[in-house]
């Protein structure tokens, strides 16, 4: 009889997954989108799995990265006559980062999704149809052989095409993971250019592709895609509601327990007081004493009153109507009067940042509106502030309250979506209900109050916001286990039309 020899213990292959998203800090960013594509894909690498991204080549995106190569021509595709793939190195990250190189597309001066004059791109359609068309091939192993994810996840509308590229030609590539960011933004376009996708005539029908006589790109993650997630678990609940589903709840819950939420992180080696080298001072929850230095720095660069005891709230935000700032707008008479300083920090719709600008003229040295886009000074309102409004409508996770927690900046924002599952009234910040004026401003009031009569309660609830967890590995371990989901679903039941 032969004994039994132990068998050697390999350690298991990596997961190899691709992320195709339209922006990634610090190259292009838009908003908390750009935030999340730099630190998942870290967080996953540092949970063991093989990640890599995928990016339309914008000027920014290849100006920025290091080291790269053609891995493969393909041909004329989507209007663009020239198209290539391209690999090359993270800055930062070192991660693998794949660029669709298509000049007419996309080497343009401009936003990823705006001209600068503020209008869409007219060619969205085929620079989103691109980016999915791209991914798709990759995670059907038809442009690099040397590298094949098993997992294809895509971020928002903009590479959502790439689910149903899959299911209509390869229904057994890779396991896939659509992410909804935000499902207001769904890439919504004319019946009419439904040919210069090139998917098969079928997918153009309300069980696939057809939204109201309309094309949504958005419609293609959520009917194809494996698995689907948001970036809460309030989110996930809420875009199955008529009031939070944009028109798609009937779509979203007809997916029933593939949906679900998982809350974003923070990045905190970018977003740390201790070691922040934008701020006037560093301080973490032992050494508060350098915020104070942070916040008189506010005070004299915005040229607010010096005066320690008023409550400074900030807002940092992309001014949208999402964003609730007309409540912050009408509560601003009684708020200034009640001594409350205000900084917003915004760019976007142009009547909110007029009426920001006049809210300046109209309370000199009580209120500064920084109308435009400045990293720097986001860390630095954020880290000198006492709070930070987020009033919004509706909010998939939110990542400005998540920031003002870990800079001791009390968060005082409205109990839905991601908002909701992150800030805890009364213990690390203000919690309100009704999206009216009266409500925002009954909030902002018991902070100035908590602030003003009970510094040591105050303190004591900064502290607990900072030590609150915020880091990505709780987040990466339930991507990995969806992941495995996706795989497993996408091996039983390939979905097709
Ligand atoms: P959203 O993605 O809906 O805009 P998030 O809260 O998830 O909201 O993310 C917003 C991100 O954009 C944060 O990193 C925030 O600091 C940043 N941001 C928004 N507006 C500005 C601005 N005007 N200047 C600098 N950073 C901004
Ligand atoms: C979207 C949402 C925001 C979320 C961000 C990152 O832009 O509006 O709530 O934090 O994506 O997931």
């Amino acid at each position: 009889m032969t004994t039994a020899q132990p068998v050697a213990h390999l350690p298991a292959p990596a997961l190899r997954v691709l992320h195709a998203a339209a922006e990634v800090y610090p190259l292009v960013k838009t908003g908390g989108l750009a935030d999340v594509m730099a630190a998942l894909p870290m967080a996953l690498t540092e949970a063991g799995a093989d990640v890599r991204l995928l990016l339309p080549g914008l000027p920014a995106v290849l100006e920025s990265v290091l080291h790269a190569r053609t891995v493969a021509d393909l041909g004329a595709a989507f209007g663009a006559l020239h198209v290539r793939l391209l690999i090359a190195t993270m800055p930062g990250s070192g991660l693998p980062v794949y660029i669709v190189d298509a000049p007419r597309l996309y080497r343009r001066e401009g936003g990823p999704y705006q001209a600068p004059d503020g209008a869409e791109w007219p060619d969205n359609l085929q620079r989103f149809g691109l980016l999915g068309w791209v991914a798709a091939q990759l995670a059907a192993g038809e442009i690099d052989t040397t590298w094949t994810p098993q997992v294809l996840h895509v971020h928002d509308w903009h590479a959502a095409l790439a689910c149903a590229y899959i299911a209509d030609h390869w229904p057994t590539a890779a396991g896939t993971v659509f992410t909804v960011h935000n499902l207001a933004y769904q890439g919504l376009f004319p019946h009419d250019d439904w040919a210069l996708l090139g998917l098969s005539a079928r997918f153009m029908a309300p069980a696939a592709l057809e939204f109201h006589g309309q094309l949504s790109f958005m419609k293609a993650g959520l009917k194809f895609a494996d698995r689907i997630s948001t970036v809460s678990p309030s989110y996930a609940r809420e875009i199955a509601t008529h009031e939070f589903g944009c028109g798609l709840d009937g779509v979203i819950r007809g997916r029933g327990s593939d949906v679900s939420g998982i809350l974003n992180g923070i990045d905190d080696t970018l977003w740390n007081p201790a070691t922040d080298p934008a701020l006037a001072a560093s301080f973490d929850p032992v050494h508060m004493a350098g915020k104070l230095a942070c916040r008189r720095a506010i005070q004299a660069d915005a040229g607010l009153r010096a005066d320690d005891n008023s409550l400074l709230l900030c807002i940092v935000s992309r001014l949208t109507a999402q964003k609730g700032l007309d409540l912050v707008l009408a509560s601003l008479p009684r708020l200034v009067e009640s001594g409350v300083q205000v900084v917003v920090q915004g760019e976007g719709d142009s009547l909110l940042q007029e009426a920001f600008s006049a809210a300046q003229r109209s309370f000199p040295g009580r209120l500064r509106a920084y109308i435009g886009y400045d990293e720097a000074r986001a860390h630095q309102l954020i880290a000198g502030a006492d709070a930070i409004a987020v009033p919004s409508r509706f909010e998939p996770c939110g990542l400005t309250q998540l920031y003002g927690l870990r800079y001791g900046t009390v968060p005082v924002v409205r109990r839905v979506g991601g908002l909701a599952d992150t800030v805890s009234d009364g213990v690390t910040g203000f919690v309100f209900d009704a999206a009216t004026a009266l409500a925002f401003e009954g909030a902002v009031l018991r902070a100035m109050r908590l602030k003003r009569d009970a510094p040591q309660q105050w303190l004591e609830m900064q502290l607990r916001g900072m030590s609150q967890p915020l880091s990505w590995q709780h987040a990466a371990r339930a991507y990995l286990a969806l992941y495995r989901q996706a795989i497993q679903s996408r091996q039983s039941r390939p979905r097709r039309l």
